[in-house]
């Protein structure tokens, strides 16, 4: 039986003021039955690694470099983040694809690096508007799948979570069909038993993300192939995110 696993991204919002009020809120007031993460900006990462010491609030950053150290103005290490308390990292982002061009190729080098640190991984696939409505949205995040998983045995793939998150989903309020979603979902559980095996497959959490709130997670949810959710806008207020969070499979 796969754990439902809800995180929360907050891109670039919220001062460390801001994080450590949310974070408050989120152990005062919810429950942790699910697996639930938290991924605020690098600068309020140290302030939340200490709030959530202890607790079940699980830290996780938005990105990281693909270098250990060295000559990367601007970059954070892995080594970095460890040394924050973060736990979990999501990489391959569709910001960080359309907008910082992140191909493939850094998202798999990222991933492997994460990897050797011991950061888990939240790896996101997903297909824009034209490509779903050009019919390639299985192509894409399978292809997508296999290149950023390029070289990962089937042991460390147990530290990694898919996310499917259509681009055209994102913080714009489209959110795929339950359906839709469970479709591309299935197609990824398949390519996974492709390249490793049954039981890889079988275990594997695969998120949605695009546009979940509280009024549409449980049909979400429900689907067979969703074992999770990742959070944009809905994950910036306790009153949004704790009843995603506790939301029960
Ligand atoms: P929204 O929930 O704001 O659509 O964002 C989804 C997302 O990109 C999470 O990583």
């Amino acid at each position: 039986m796969r754990r439902s696993y809800m995180a929360g991204n907050w891109k670039m919002n919220n001062t460390r003021s801001e994080a450590l009020a949310l974070v408050k809120e989120l152990l005062d007031n919810g429950s942790f039955k699910n697996k639930v993460l938290i991924a605020p900006s690098y600068t309020a990462l140290d302030a939340v690694s200490k709030a959530v010491e202890g607790t079940e609030l699980i830290l996780g950053a938005q990105n990281m470099s693909t270098d250990e150290s060295g000559a990367h103005t601007g970059e954070i290490s892995p080594v970095m983040l460890k040394d924050l308390g973060v736990e979990v990292v999501i990489l391959g982002h569709s910001e960080r694809r359309a907008i910082y061009g992140e191909t493939d190729k850094i998202i798999n080098i990222k991933v492997h690096l994460a990897l050797k640190h011991k950061l888990d991984v939240i790896f996101c696939v997903g297909e824009t508007l034209d490509e779903r409505e050009g019919g390639l949205a299985e192509k894409i995040v399978t292809d997508q799948v296999v290149e950023g998983l390029k070289g990962i045995s089937e042991d460390q793939l147990s530290a990694i979570t898919i996310a499917y998150e259509p681009v055209w989903a994102i913080g714009t309020g489209k959110t795929a069909t339950p359906e839709d979603a469970d479709d591309i979902h299935k197609v990824i559980r398949t390519k996974i038993e492709n390249i490793f095996s049954k039981n890889a497959a079988d275990n594997v959490i695969i998120q949605y993300g695009g546009s979940v709130k509280p009024a549409n997670v449980k049909e979400l949810m429900a689907k067979p192939n969703i074992d999770g959710a990742l959070v944009g806008g809905a994950a910036l207020k306790a009153e949004t995110f704790i009843p995603i969070m506790e939301y029960n499979k």
